[in-house]
């Protein structure tokens, strides 16, 4: 699919559970869009790993909230990837352990936290059109978009694509938490499409998602120019 050139920025909203692919599948779309790749899972797994280094009790909500207020954030974008960076650093390798995968779902469940968030994560459109993956992109942090896409697969498939990284998690219970949190919990999105891919290759699957936003764009082209012939016959 060719690079689209879009007159104002656009998002791609790739949401789902975990390990369903919104990592491989959103970075495969970014590339072939030369769009910016936002892992928003990264930035609660930042804050995650700075209160376990502050000593900050990720069960305690108004610690993490005083946390989320007082961290020293800047968002960065290299090669194509958005991130943040605390205090001038970024900690890539560190936010993958397991100690800040069993911290996460807490931090991620804080009203503050959320919406701290949601406001940095619209930010990102600063620096383009963007890509970005997570569990409430399309219902919560910009659910104005007309991109919006559901990865999921079987369990037994995602635990052993989680397997196959070194990682053993108990996914339906980090799911359940997921799901179940009264703020911004992991939802089907109106309008998204949903993508099983428990039997596809991540080249299907982001193809899928490519395809679909080829048509979504022409759709989209088509009801502005209807919509100007509409106004114009109108005079
Ligand atoms: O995608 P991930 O496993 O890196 O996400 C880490 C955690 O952050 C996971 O528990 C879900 C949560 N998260 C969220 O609540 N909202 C997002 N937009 C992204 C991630």
């Amino acid at each position: 699919m060719p690079h689209l050139k879009p007159k104002a920025p656009i998002v791609i909203a790739i949401d789902g559970t975990s390990a369903s692919g919104k990592s491989t599948n959103s970075k495969l779309v970014a590339k072939a869009l030369n769009f910016v790749h936002v892992d928003t899972g990264a930035m609660y797994r930042t804050l995650a790993w700075y209160c376990l280094k502050q000593r900050v009790d990720v069960q305690d909500d108004k610690a993490v909230a005083a946390a989320c207020r007082r961290w020293k954030t800047a968002l960065k974008c290299d090669d194509g990837i958005a991130y943040l960076e605390v205090g001038g650093y970024y900690p890539a390798t560190e936010i993958r352990t397991a100690e800040v995968s069993a911290a996460v779902p807490h931090v991620a469940a804080v009203p503050k936290v959320r919406d701290w968030m949601k406001k940095t994560q619209r930010e990102c459109l600063k620096f383009g059109s963007l890509v970005m993956e997570g569990r409430d992109i399309g219902t919560n942090v910009f659910p104005e978009t007309d991109f919006k896409y559901y990865l999921d697969a079987k369990l037994e498939e995602r635990s052993r694509r989680r397997a196959a990284d070194g990682i053993q998690e108990n996914l339906a219970a980090r799911d359940q938490r997921d799901s179940q949190r009264a703020a911004a919990p992991l939802m089907i999105a109106l309008g998204a499409k949903v993508i099983n891919n428990s039997l596809m290759t991540a080249e299907q699957t982001s193809g899928t998602i490519l395809a679909d936003i080829k048509k979504r764009t022409a759709d989209r082209e088509k009801r502005a120019v209807k919509g100007a012939t509409t106004e114009k016959l109108k005079r």
